[in-house]
């Protein structure tokens, strides 16, 4: 791993989190699936080496306790998902090097020699813990076997993960009051042995780990606590049938379904090296490069999850690989929820738009895409609705892109029957020269909307420079400022093809083709957006196709219906759905702006606030809150304790010295048991705070 601004010399590796092979993939799942393809091809756009890797999680008692459900073998029941989902993403353009699937000979291979690794040197030991066992079944509850509280939060929790309160990684025997999911009795604790990973071991080298971690700032950010505390040590055993052996001859025990997960990244990168060969791709090269003249070894390896996975992929995974004498992670990119509606997903209440059904629909890919990769930043919340699918589908994709590129290559086209023979002008080419600057420092910046905007933000470019130079009305008169123009037109147009590329895979291939691009729009780098189009190409067609606003309605519709026919099928206390890919949730808000405020306020009432400039002097994490900071803010006449939801948003560190306005006259406040007094103005989900753009000093009063 390099720190290197991308592209760099060394092969990367993009994964994406593998989905638990136990159900129906919605629009929901393919968040982190798009996001992840997204950049792997942004990266090649950059003339970065690539691979893209995943897999199926076919282990752990997510499949397990489904498969039980359906009365089939685990084995067959995730082998028939993990098909499904092999077949489904590559219908949305999601085009990973290699798909594999945890229980495959390779995975099994890679774990057991990773494990037998981390014994021999040394990070596992065995103790005697209590499990939670129902007697009645007399058999032992692992994770999803068992429910009760979580004793950080008090919320209630699976056996492993406090997956609606917290979110922390729970221990076997944590879980208080527990009951097993098999009978509904109350389970009773009994003593086992098991294997412990001494994740102990890591804790000064996790806590150097996480300030060189490159990616979102959550999956930066939220870490932090656990490393800074004591790390415990990682139960990697579990007393079930349907998982990895544990790699030792007494032991009948299976490997945790955590330990294999991860290491499917791996040996599906293996996969990969073993089909094209390593001169191609050498996932060694990758995982475990030998030491540079700076001492940094391995490649550049980025892991886009879900942003409920974040402890697994900062914590656990990166001890592991350390404990094995693997290279580490460079980047994890961690993203948002995802709402339906302005409600969560749930798969018991029918509620979501499923992959499939979105396909049957008759909608391309690229419109997902585009929606997933761009109506919000990776680690915010989205909401997904049909109208702002349409919305964003008939302003953006046709009134934009599509548009710009249809009428400029049809006038081209018709005019000149293709590129017309003139010079690039230089203001255009500095204008495509800084979209191709823009995509790389999103890239290097691990956005993927930011990546996409730049191409879109480019087409509008291209959009307005047509209108205004109205070449159609230039034809007669003076057709050298005509072909200029259009010459102007085409080389924008190829250049959205290479820069959308990313985001909207086909129909920018088909843009590709349109400008006479030679080849696979796929194979070339953000260079080709300055090479000169063809001379001549043929008619273009329109790329994209507007959404009529029935279809918005009927959509809803068949939505409604479904939702009511499950309620009226199904019991309706049934909790929502929460597992597979984190990208579910009830509660959080949508992502549409707000309507403006309907009434107006006198300038006195805006006088009663107190608004001053101020600088932060301290800024801390409040430990047990998710999100809380304490900030010290300095505002001129006094300095001010304030506690911000801020904590997993920013580098907590970077922020003293930093100028923010504050709502002084709040009343206060107490929040974790930290007093409050006052308020840092922030913009938006991610907290974007408010600053003064010249030297306003702390104190002045803002008006
Ligand atoms: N299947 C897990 C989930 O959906 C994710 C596994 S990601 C990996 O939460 F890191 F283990 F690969
Ligand atoms: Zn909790």
């Amino acid at each position: 791993m390099s720190h290197e601004e991308f592209p760099t010399d060394r092969p990367a590796v993009v994964t994406c989190g593998l989905p638990y092979a136990n159900g129906d993939l919605h629009i929901g799942h393919l968040r982190t699936y798009v996001g992840g393809d997204v950049y792997a091809r942004a990266l090649r756009k950059l003339g970065q080496e690539t691979a893209f890797v995943s897999g199926s999680d076919m282990h752990g008692t997510p499949v397990a306790v489904n498969a039980e459900q359906e009365g089939v073998s685990p084995e067959a029941f995730a082998l028939e998902w993990h098909e499904t989902y092999e077949a489904t993403f590559p219908k949305f353009g999601v085009d990973f090097d290699n798909y594999g699937h945890t229980h495959d000979a390779t995975n099994v291979e890679t774990t057991t020699e990773l494990v037998r690794t981390l014994e021999e040197n040394g990070h596992v030991y065995e103790k005697e813990i209590m499990v939670a066992y129902d007697p009645a079944e007399e058999q032992s509850l692992p994770d999803r076997y068992v429910e009760g509280t979580c004793p950080y939060c008090g919320a209630r929790a699976r056996g492993d993960e406090c997956d609606e309160g917290c979110g922390r990684h729970l221990e076997p025997g944590e879980i208080e009051d527990p009951e097993s999911t098999i009978t509904g009795n109350p389970a009773e604790y009994r003593e086992q042995t098991h294997k412990f990973f001494r994740v102990s071991d890591f804790q000064e080298y996790l806590g150097e780990f996480i300030d060189r971690l490159e990616g979102t700032p959550n999956a930066r950010n939220q870490p932090r606590e656990w490393i800074e505390g004591e790390l415990r040590d990682w139960c990697i055993t579990r007393d079930m049938d349907w998982g990895i052996d544990y790699p030792s001859e007494e032991s009948d025990l299976v490997l945790y379904v955590w330990v294999d997960a991860p290491i499917e990244y791996l040996s599906s990168t293996k996969q990969y090296t073993e089909r094209v060969g390593a001169d191609v791709f050498d996932w060694a090269e990758a995982w475990k490069g030998s030491p540079d003249e700076h001492g940094e070894s391995g490649g550049e390896i980025v892991h886009v999850i879900g942003r409920d996975i974040i402890q697994h992929h900062t914590v656990f995974w990166p001890a592991m690989l350390r404990g094995a004498d693997y290279d580490e992670p460079r980047a994890v990119m961690a993203s948002g929820f995802i709402t339906l509606n302005g409600e969560g997903f749930s798969t018991s209440r029918n509620r979501a738009v499923w992959a499939d059904e979105y396909l049957d629909e008759g909608f391309e890919p690229d419109l997902l895409r585009y929606y997933l990769a761009t109506n919000g930043g990776f680690q915010q919340d989205v909401d997904f609705s049909w109208e702002r699918f349409r919305e964003r589908v008939n302003n953006e994709l046709v009134g934009t892109v599509g548009n710009f590129a249809y009428r400029s290559l049809l006038f081209a086209y018709r005019e000149f029957g293709g590129t017309p023979d003139a010079d690039l002008s230089p203001e255009v080419r500095e204008r495509i020269e800084d979209a191709v600057d823009d995509f790389a420092a999103a890239v290097n910046d691990y956005s993927v909307r930011d990546a996409g905007d730049a191409a879109v933000a480019l087409a509008g470019f291209g959009n307005e420079y047509i209108q205004q130079n109205e070449p159609w009305n230039l034809v007669d008169d003076d057709p050298e400022r005509a072909a200029q123009v259009l010459r102007d037109c085409v080389q924008v147009a190829k250049a959205v093809a290479v820069l959308f590329a990313p985001v909207a895979p086909d129909t920018c291939e088909r843009l590709w083709s349109q400008v006479g691009g030679e080849g696979s729009v796929h194979d070339v780098t953000v260079d080709a957006a300055l090479e000169a189009p063809a001379a001549t190409f043929d008619e273009p067609d329109e790329l994209y196709e507007k959404i009529p606003a029935e279809r918005v309605e009927e959509l809803n519709a068949k939505l409604d219906e479904r939702v009511e026919a499950a309620a009226s099928g199904t019991d309706e206390s049934e909790a929502d759905e929460g597992d597979a890919d984190g990208d579910v949730a009830a509660d959080e808000a949508t992502l549409d702006l707000d309507p403006l405020e309907a009434e107006r306020i006198g300038f006195e009432e805006f006088e009663s606030l107190d608004v001053r400039v101020g600088e932060i002097l301290e800024a801390e994490g409040i430990e047990g809150a998710d999100k809380l900071a304490r900030l010290v803010v300095d505002i001129g006449v006094e300095e001010r304790q304030i506690v911000a939801g801020i904590k997993q948003l920013h580098d907590l560190e970077a922020l003293p010295g930093t100028r923010v306005i504050v709502l002084a006259n709040l009343e206060r406040a107490e929040l974790f048991g930290v007093e409050s007094n006052g308020m840092v103005l922030a913009a938006g989900e991610e907290a974007d705070l408010l600053t003064t753009v010249d030297d306003a000093v702390p104190g002045e009063r803002v008006r």
